[in-house]
């Protein structure tokens, strides 16, 4: 069976769909497609059924990635779901650990899987220039490396 991951932030359009698509990126050029499957969500409402930000899709073009996603909530079933649950940020962490009443998956900050950087936040980059957006591109593509390079050893 495939190990599920799911990686959250507020709105799912600018951090964890890139990271969604980034982690999966890894997935392929190491040969793991048949191992992994991955999603993204956000804990609030306000862009559901959206694509990513164009600004993200546009600075992931411009490093060679084009992806798609449409925004949805966190669910009640991910939890049972997905194997291990990725938050952005601190805050996205507390709403996916109130609701995680069971305890069923695993629930890790993305940057404790950034060396040297353990317990940050990925930065929203929704009120940034387009440094910001960068900079979030950087951070999710070493990231997600790092917790595949976990998730096998
Ligand atoms: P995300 O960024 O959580 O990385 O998708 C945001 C997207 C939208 C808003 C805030 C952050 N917003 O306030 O609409």
């Amino acid at each position: 069976m495939k190990k599920k991951v799911l990686f959250v932030c507020l709105g799912n359009i600018c951090r964890s769909p890139l990271a969604e698509a980034l982690f999966m990126k890894h997935v392929k050029e190491r040969g793991l497609a048949d191992k992994y499957m991955a999603d993204s969500c956000g804990t609030e409402s306000y862009h559901i059924g959206e694509q990513p930000d164009a600004r993200s899709r546009a600075n992931a073009r411009e490093n060679g990635l084009e992806y798609s996603h449409a925004a949805r909530h966190l669910r009640e079933e991910d939890y049972k779901e997905f194997d291990l649950i990725i938050p952005m940020d601190s805050s996205n962490q507390q709403f996916i650990e109130q609701h995680n009443s069971d305890k069923d998956a695993a629930v890790r900050l993305m940057r404790n899987y950034d060396t040297g950087y353990e317990g940050h936040d990925v930065p929203d980059p929704y009120y940034s220039g387009e440094e910001g957006f960068q900079n979030v591109f950087e951070i999710l593509d070493r990231s997600t490396g790092a917790l595949l390079d976990q998730l096998e050893e």
